[in-house]
């Protein structure tokens, strides 16, 4: 049997980037990734047109997706706003949507929004050698309420479980985060289907 290097070897995830060293970049979002996933449209479509930065990324290490494997690997949001809601990830279900996921935040400071079909909703914030454990059945979005530090966490869910990005892209969260004053705040998403 051949082994794959995440199995051949340590991995090791460097402290300050939260980068592992055979790690590599899966998928990237700008504002121009991201449309109609904020309340304020119009501000996102203007710094998508001044200057179409990248909100997020992530990155892993290529695991098989079979049903005995685990994927893993860092997901990284960089710090800002649109208008008031802070950068976020697009956020997901899993294909396999009783699959529950582990997030180890490594840096920064953030929340996990949470929410189910049946409607109940769960959101916790997340510091440096805090774990959240993302319940099956539930999509999560990750979210960086630093205005200057980077969201870096590590994740791990069983790697067939896909993704369903759709479901949110239509829909939206039920909840979206907000600055008021420098503290956050949970509003209800008046753009929710
Ligand atoms: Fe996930």
């Amino acid at each position: 049997m051949k082994y794959q290097s995440y199995i051949e070897t340590p991995i090791k995830f460097d402290k300050k980037t939260g980068l592992g060293n055979c790690q590599t970049l899966a998928l990237e979002r700008r504002y121009s990734d991201m449309k109609s996933m904020y309340l304020d449209e119009e501000t996102r479509k203007k710094k998508e047109e001044q200057e179409n930065i990248v909100v997020y990324r992530f990155y892993d290490l290529g695991v098989p997706q079979k049903d005995s494997e685990l994927s893993f690997g860092t997901s990284i949001v960089y710090p800002g706003k649109v208008g008031k809601e802070y950068h976020m990830t697009n956020g997901h279900f899993h294909t396999i949507l009783n699959t529950a996921e582990i997030y180890y935040c490594q840096a920064g400071y953030g929340m996990m929004m949470m929410e189910n079909p049946e409607g109940e909703v769960l959101y916790k914030e997340m510091r440096p050698g805090e774990v959240i454990y993302v319940p099956g059945r539930f999509a999560h979005r990750s979210i960086n309420l630093s205005s200057t530090e980077t969201l870096i966490t590590f994740f791990t869910f069983r790697s067939d479980a896909g993704h369903d990005y759709g479901t949110i892209r239509e829909k939206g969260f039920r909840k979206i985060v907000v600055d008021n004053n420098g503290n956050w705040e949970i509003k209800d998403n008046p753009r929710w289907k």
